[in-house]
C-alpha cells in the first residue's frame, strides 16, 4: 500500500514558532515532528510515500527529508497545496500518486507509537479509521456508536460529544476516495472536511474502525506539542536506561 502524509496548513495555532518554518518540521524531542507519522507508515511496511505540504516554508521539507532513504522510504514524492482548504482538499492532490490503489493517510502532526500493520495488511475496500479515547473529545472528530459497537455518526468538534472516542488523523481509503472528495462541499470554515469524507463511507456502509493501541496525540497546539515532546523524551530515556 502507498502512504500519504498531509503536512499543509499554516500552523497558526503555533505562532510565533511557525513564523520561520513549517509546523511539521518543529522539534519533537530528537526528531522533526514529521518523522513520527512517517515512521508509523514505514513500520507498517509502507515505503512509497507522498508528502503534501504548502505555505511559505514548503521548500524546507526537501532539506529535512531529502529522498527519505534515511527514514526507510523507498520512494518519496512531494505535492504542494495552494491555500489551506482542508484535509480532504490536501488529500485530493494524491490522486495521481495513488494510481487507483488504496492509500494509508496520516496527518503530519499526529504522533503515535501504535502499530497499524494489521489494519494495513487486512484492508480490502471502503475506508478504515482509527479511534482513541481522549479526555477532550470536543477538539476532534468524534465517533458515536450504537449498542452493537457500530459507528452511527461522526461529528467534527462537537460542543456536546456523543462519546470520548476521537477519530485520529490516520485513515485508510480505497480508490473511490477521490470521487467522494469531488462531491464534498465546503464547511462553514471554508474547508473540505475529512469528517464529511468519512461520513460518505459511513452512509455507504463501508466504514470500518479499530481502536489505536499505544500513545497518540496531535501536536497542533503548544500544549499538545509539549505533551508529545515530553512523552518521547521519557520513552527514549526509559529505553536508554533499559539498554544500559
Ligand atoms: O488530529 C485528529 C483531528 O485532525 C481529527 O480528529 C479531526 O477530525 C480533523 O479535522 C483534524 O482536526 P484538526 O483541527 O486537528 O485539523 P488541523 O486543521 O489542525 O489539520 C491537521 C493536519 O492536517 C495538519 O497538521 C496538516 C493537515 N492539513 C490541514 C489543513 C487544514 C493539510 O495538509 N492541509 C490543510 O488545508
Amino acid at each position: 500500500m502507498k502512504g500519504v502524509v498531509l503536512a499543509g496548513g499554516l500552523g497558526t495555532r503555533l505562532y510565533p514558532l511557525t513564523f520561520a518554518t513549517n509546523k511539521h518540521l518543529l522539534p519533537v524531542y530528537d526528531k522533526p515532528m514529521i518523522y513520527y507519522p512517517i515512521d508509523t507508515l514505514v513500520n507498517a511496511g509502507i515505503k512509497d510515500i507522498l508528502v503534501v505540504t504548502g505555505g511559505p516554508h514548503a521548500g524546507d521539507f526537501i532539506r529535512v527529508l531529502r529522498n527519505g532513504k534515511e527514514l526507510g522510504i523507498k520512494h518519496l514524492e512531494y505535492a504542494y497545496q495552494e491555500d489551506e482548504g482542508g484535509i480532504a482538499e490536501a488529500l485530493k492532490l494524491a490522486e495521481d500518486f495513488a494510481d487507483g490503489k488504496p492509500i494509508c493517510t496520516i496527518l503530519g502532526d499526529n504522533c503515535t507509537d501504535a502499530d497499524i500493520s494489521k489494519e494495513v495488511n487486512n484492508f480490502r475496500d471502503g475506508a478504515h479509521i482509527f479511534v482513541k479515547e481522549v479526555p477532550d473529545p470536543e477538539r476532534f472528530g468524534v465517533a458515536a456508536f450504537n449498542s452493537e459497537g457500530e459507528i452511527v455518526e461522526i461529528e467534527e468538534k462537537p460542543q456536546s460529544p456523543r462519546s470520548r472516542f476521537a477519530v485520529t488523523g490516520l485513515y485508510i481509503y480505497d480508490s473511490t476516495v477521490f470521487d467522494k472528495i469531488r462531491s464534498l462541499i465546503r464547511s462553514d470554515r471554508g474547508e473540505l472536511e475529512v469528517t464529511d469524507l468519512n461520513t460518505l463511507y459511513l452512509r455507504d456502509g463501508k466504514l470500518s474502525w479499530s481502536e489505536l493501541q499505544g500513545f497518540w496525540k496531535d501536536a497542533g497546539t503548544i500544549e499538545t506539542l509539549s505533551e508529545v515532546y515530553r512523552y518521547w523524551a521519557e520513552k527514549n530515556v526509559g529505553l536508554r536506561n533499559e539498554r544500559e
